[in-house]
């Protein structure tokens, strides 16, 4: 509904105002605003009230603390003109002091209440210094493991990242937008980034209008169905437009079929990248293409401040379009209710009250433990004693480097090390010793000698081995998915001395395990877990908490196998099932079943399945509830995650060869058994083909396992026509 407020706002503001309106820049004013690209150096505190004075600044972003932000504010509220309220933004991803998980390893918790709890707690903790607006969650289904953004999203399921997407929008903008601890969620980066051909970031996208409406599309429409007021508009282009000068997807997909009504923010300076592209003539044009494709707010490049008013001007941009962007804008900054409360979020004793609290603590603790999934444990060899044993920690991943990229705000001085959650962990009959043995990318002089004779004077080996922080984020792409070479040169070494090895992984992408990593006897996925890591790394290890994490994402067997995901479509050719199959869908060297399927992740107990029930027929606009029994074998407490996957028979389409489409997480004591319960109807069984959405009528295979290419208890049902 239209808003008198905003309208007569509208009314009485210049085109220099609307265009201030629609551009955001890099906060200059705070005692912390990270520089993450250069052009930021060159503006400084003065100038930017200066802007804001002039009211040619909408929003500021990636400054925290909030003296800073009440001297801006005050500024746009009594030196302005029209005195309209700032908003504050900033890339808040997993955390701001307290840094909770990478998202890619949360999404692996299978855990929709968890991944909920940890964008509430970054959203208190945003909000207490200053801000209104994250730039998060990024939905983007990252499919290619040497994209370096891959370890900021859900992993490569659409299902699962619609899930989670809803879930983290519900955390961060809580039930009621208008309370001062609840912020503005951002899905991004709209739309296809995760498909950057080759996994290299930045480059095009080649997407055909079933992949983009099937797996690309549905966790940004899960996100706005769940109240998302702002999305992010990409980099990349699709299929030859780039995505924030594309009208088809941001005026008439997401606007018209979607009636999304926030606002759209262009990525870092993606308007002027137009340019580049080869899509614009120059910066004005640029401007042009992107006001007109939808894009409201221009994101550090200053091209609306510098060519709207122009553009409008000369009539080639109609001021209503202006208007629709400034409107969306305002009606933004209406629903956090900053007209009525300007200083909301803007409380110096917030500041102190609600940051790295111990309750912040104990969820990123939590967070981390839950979010390990344990990929191997021959012979048991895991949870060890920290009462009993000679342990010695070897490898370069055992140190401080815990939160992984996009933590600039973290509060470095409490992370919490491998090695000291290790140490913090032990009693006293458990004693370690510590040899780092190489660094990351290269060998240490002696490392491997030290490493070695540490592992020979040790009962158990951990071996922390894996990625930097910054082969994560943005533009740090890879070619090769394995662990770096120096590192797997130390593994052979340390595994040859026939000593148990566990190995500790940290990384931001699912990685090919190959050789003397892949085969030691426990192998324990640990990703970024942010600032507890070594807490909750030793709480697995030690068996404080059992292990329940699934893979979110599949690892390969080889690095050459990208993009490698498990809903890949049928081929007439399917996989050998011996070798002496040679034309079939295949490479030479390696096995097509993953390493560690999508789903895939053990605990200290075992679970057995049973008892699936399900009707013979789903009537064509009905549906169906599937049940399955599921028991506790072993003997310890544990959380166990039941998947349903389908795969439609026959179809006007090849389909995927499976498709998740529930998860059932049951947590139980030894020996007890509990039915999950799943429903399936007509829109689960959708799929993208000539005539848009459709359903075929006919059979579908479904089965309840524990991960995507596990038999599990399978069954069957047809879908009648009527
Ligand atoms: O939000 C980010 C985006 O994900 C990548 N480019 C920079 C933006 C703002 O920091």
């Amino acid at each position: 509904a239209a808003s008198p407020r905003i309208e007569a706002l509208i009314a009485r503001m210049t085109i220099e105002e609307k265009a201030g309106q629609l551009s955001c820049f890099a906060d200059t004013l705070r005692p912390f605003a990270p520089n993450i690209n250069p052009l930021v150096g060159n503006q400084n505190a003065e100038a930017t009230l200066g802007e804001i004075r002039a009211g040619r600044v909408g929003t500021l972003f990636n400054g925290i603390g909030v003296a800073g932000a009440r001297r801006a504010q005050k500024a746009a509220l009594e030196e302005s003109r029209l005195g309209i309220p700032l908003l504050f933004a900033a890339d808040v991803i997993h955390g701001l002091k307290t840094v909770f998980p990478i998202p890619l390893a949360e999404s692996c918790s299978f855990d929709l209440d968890l991944a909920e709890a940890t964008a509430r707690g970054a959203a208190l903790e945003a909000t207490a210094v200053g801000l209104h607006w994250t730039f998060a969650p990024m939905v983007d289904v990252a499919r290619d493991q040497r994209w370096s953004r891959v370890a900021e999203g859900a992993g490569e399921d659409p299902w699962l990242g619609g899930e989670l997407a809803r879930a983290r929008v519900r955390g961060f903008q809580g039930a009621d937008l208008k309370r001062d601890d609840t912020m503005l969620a951002c899905p991004k980066h709209f739309v296809g980034y995760g498909a950057v051909s080759g996994g290299m970031d930045y480059n095009s996208v080649e997407l055909s209008e079933a992949s983009l409406r099937e797996i690309h599309l549905p966790p940004f429409a899960e996100a706005f169905d769940e109240g998302a007021l702002t999305a992010m508009s990409a980099f990349n282009d699709v299929n030859g437009v780039p995505a924030s000068g594309n009208r088809a997807l941001i005026t008439g997909l997401l606007r018209g079929q979607w009636r999304f009504a926030g606002l759209v923010i262009s990525d870092y300076t993606s308007d002027q990248e137009l340019v580049a592209h080869g899509y614009a003539a120059d910066d004005r044009d640029a401007a042009r293409l992107a006001i007109l494709a939808g894009v409201d707010i221009s994101m550090q490049s200053g091209l609306y401040v510098d060519y709207l008013p122009g553009l409008v001007e000369s009539g080639v941009v109609p001021m209503a379009v202006v208007d629709a962007s400034v409107r969306r804008v305002l009606h933004v900054k209406e629903a956090l209710g900053l007209f009525d409360n300007p200083y909301r979020s803007l409380d110096t004793g917030a500041e102190q009250r609600r940051v790295q609290t111990p309750a912040m603590t104990s969820l990123a603790r939590d967070a981390g433990a839950r979010s390990i999934v344990l990929l191997r444990n021959e012979g048991g060899l895991l949870p060890l004693s920290p009462d009993a044993g000679r342990y010695a920690l070897i490898g370069p991943c055992a140190d401080e480097d815990v939160l992984g990229p996009w933590s600039f705000y973290g509060d470095a001085e409490r992370n919490i090390s491998i090695e000291a959650g290790v140490r913090a962990a032990l009693g006293p009959g458990g004693s370690l010793s510590v040899v780092r043995g190489s660094d990351i990318e290269s060998p240490i002089e002696g490392g491997i000698a030290a490493a070695v004779a540490a592992a020979e004077n040790a009962d158990v080996v951990l071996l922390a081995i894996g990625e930097s922080s910054g082969m994560s984020g943005e533009a740090q792409s890879v070619t090769d998915i394995r662990v770096p070479h120096a590192q797997r040169a130390l593994a052979e070494a340390v595994v040859a001395t026939g000593k148990p090895v566990v190995v500790l992984l940290r990384h931001g992408r699912a990685l090919a395990l190959s050789g003397a990593i892949g085969d030691a006897p426990a192998i324990l996925a640990t990703w970024f877990l942010g600032s507890e890591m070594g807490n909750a790394v030793a709480d697995v290890l030690f068996g404080k908490v059992n292990p329940s994490a699934r893979l979110a994402v599949s690892f390969p067997r080889e690095s050459g196998q990208q993009p490698y995901f498990y809903n890949h479509r049928t081929t007439g050719r399917p996989a050998p099932q011996t070798e002496s199959q040679e034309f079939k869908a295949r490479y030479r060297s390696t096995k097509n079943e993953a390493r560690y399927a999508f789903g895939h992740g053990l605990s200290y107990t075992s679970f057995a399945i049973d008892a699936l029930e399900l009707p013979e027929t789903m009537a064509w606009n009905g549906e169906i509830a599937i049940t399955a029994r599921v028991t506790n074998t072993g003997e310890r407490t544990g959380r166990h995650v039941a998947q349903l996957y389908i795969r439609d028979r026959v179809a006007s389409r090849t389909r995927p060869v499976r498709e998740l489409k529930g998860i059932a997480p049951v947590t139980l004591a030894p020996g007890a058994s509990e039915v999950v319960r799943f429903t399936l109807d007509h829109q689960d069984l959708m799929f993208w083909g000539d005539g848009g959405w459709m359903v075929e009528p006919g059979e579908f295979d479904i089965w309840i396992a524990d991960h995507a290419e596990d038999e599990g208890v399978s069954g069957r049902f047809t879908l009648s026509a009527a």
